[in-house]
C-alpha cells in the first residue's frame, strides 16, 4: 500500500464522520489529507469539527454527494486515494414520514460516487452501512455478514439498496470496494433527534421521557469512536470486496437504556417522567451483530464499554447545552 494516502468523507460534518475525522487526524499516520464532502444539511453540526479546523491535513468543501461532476473534480484535483461514504439520511421516524429524500441521497449519492469511481477505479470505496439491512431479530441469533437482507423501514431499505449497488459495481466493474455493517452508535455530537441525546435533553429539561410501545425494543449499542476506529481498521488491513459487521456486543432494552442513563445522572425522581407513547410503525424488535470477523481477522476489539461510553457522552452534552435544544 502507497504510505500516505488522500481520503475523501462524505457526511463528515455529521455523528459518525466526525468522529471518524477527529480520530483520524489524532492518530492515523499513513492519512495524509483528509477532505470532508458535506452538504451541511439538518443533521451536521459546524463545531463537530472545530477541533480539526486548523489543521493543514483538512480541507472541508460544502458539496452535495449526488452532485458527480463536483465529486470528479475533487477527486482528480486532490488525488484522492479513497472514498469513506458515511453521508445519508439517517433518521429512521423521518424516513416514515417522507422516504423520497432517503432514496434520493442514500441510493442516488451512492451511485453517482460510484460512478466516479468506476472512471477512476485507482480510488478505493468503503460504503458505511447498518445492521438494519438485515432486518429483525427476535430473542435468539445475531446477524453476521451471512446474513439475508429484509430491511423493514424505508431508511433501511435505501441503505440496503445502497449497499446492492456497490456490490453490483465490485462484481461487474471489479472496483475495489470494502463495506461495514455496524450497530446502534452512541456519543458526542449526535443529533438530538436520535434516541440517547433526546432522552439526555428531556431529562435536563425534566419534560416527558417518551419511549415507543413498552421499551422492550433492544438495541446494540456501540461507542462511535470504537466505530471510527473500525472503519480505519478496515482500511487498513480488509481484504477488497471483503464485508465486516461491527458491534458492540451490548445488548439493552430501550427502557434499559433510559434507566441507566438516569442512575447516571443520580435523579431516580426522572423516573416519574417515563411516558410510552405508540410504538414506531413497523419497529424492529431486536437488532444484534454478531463481530468475530473483524476481530479475529482485522484485530478490532471495542475499547468503551457501555457505562465508560455513557459517561463521556453525558459529559460532553453537559458542556455543550445548546446541543440538548429541541424545537
Ligand atoms: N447513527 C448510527 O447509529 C448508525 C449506525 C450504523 C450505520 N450508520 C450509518 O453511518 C452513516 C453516518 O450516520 P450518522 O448517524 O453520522 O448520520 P448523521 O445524520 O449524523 O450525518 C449525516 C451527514 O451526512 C450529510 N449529508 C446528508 N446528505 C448529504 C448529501 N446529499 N451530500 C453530502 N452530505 C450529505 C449531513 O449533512 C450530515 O453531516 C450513515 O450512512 C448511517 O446510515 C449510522
Amino acid at each position: 500500500m502507497k504510505r500516505s494516502k488522500v481520503v475523501l468523507v462524505t457526511g463528515g460534518s455529521g455523528f459518525i464522520g466526525s468522529s471518524f475525522i477527529r480520530y483520524g487526524l489524532k492518530s492515523i499516520d499513513w492519512c495524509h489529507s483528509l477532505i470532508n464532502l458535506d452538504l451541511l444539511t439538518y443533521a451536521a453540526h459546524p463545531r463537530n469539527l472545530n477541533e480539526v479546523e486548523q489543521d493543514p491535513r483538512y480541507h472541508f468543501v460544502k458539496g452535495d454527494i449526488c452532485d458527480q461532476e463536483l465529486v470528479e473534480k475533487l477527486c482528480t484535483d486532490k488525488q484522492v486515494d479513497m472514498i469513506v461514504h458515511f453521508a445519508a439520511e439517517t433518521h429512521v421516524d423521518r424516513s416514515i414520514v417522507n422516504p423520497y429524500p432517503f432514496f434520493h441521497t442514500n441510493v442516488g449519492g451512492t451511485l453517482a460516487l460510484l460512478e466516479v469511481v468506476r472512471k477512476h477505479p485507482h480510488i478505493h470505496f468503503h460504503h458505511i452501512s447498518t445492521d438494519e439491512v438485515y432486518g429483525s431479530l427476535s430473542h435468539e441469533g445475531t446477524f453476521s455478514e451471512q446474513s439475508p437482507y429484509c430491511p423493514n423501514s424505508p431508511y433501511a431499505a435505501s441503505k440496503a439498496a445502497s449497499d446492492h449497488f456497490v456490490h453490483a459495481y465490485a462484481h461487474t466493474y471489479g472496483l475495489s470496494v470494502t463495506l461495514s455493517h455496524c450497530t446502534n452508535n452512541f456519543g458526542p455530537c449526535q443529533h438530538v433527534e436520535k434516541f440517547i441525546p433526546r432522552m439526555l435533553a428531556s431529562c435536563v429539561h425534566q419534560k416527558p421521557l417518551p419511549i415507543y410501545g413498552t421499551g422492550e425494543n433492544i438495541r446494540d449499542w456501540l461507542f462511535v469512536d470504537d466505530h471510527s476506529q473500525a472503519v480505519w481498521t478496515i482500511l487498513e488491513k480488509g481484504k477488497k470486496g471483503e464485508v465486516y459487521d461491527i458491534g458492540g456486543e451490548c445488548e439493552k432494552r430501550n427502557i434499559d437504556v433510559i434507566h441507566d442513563l438516569i442512575d447516571m445522572l443520580d435523579q431516580p425522581s426522572l423516573r416519574e417522567l417515563i411516558m410510552f407513547i405508540p410504538d414506531r410503525p413497523g419497529h424492529d424488535l431486536r437488532y444484534a451483530i454478531n463481530c468475530r470477523k473483524i476481530k479475529e481477522e482485522l484485530g478490532w476489539e471495542p475499547r468503551y464499554d457501555f457505562r465508560a461510553g455513557m459517561r463521556d457522552t453525558i459529559a460532553w452534552y453537559l458542556n455543550h447545552p445548546e446541543r440538548l435544544v429541541t424545537t
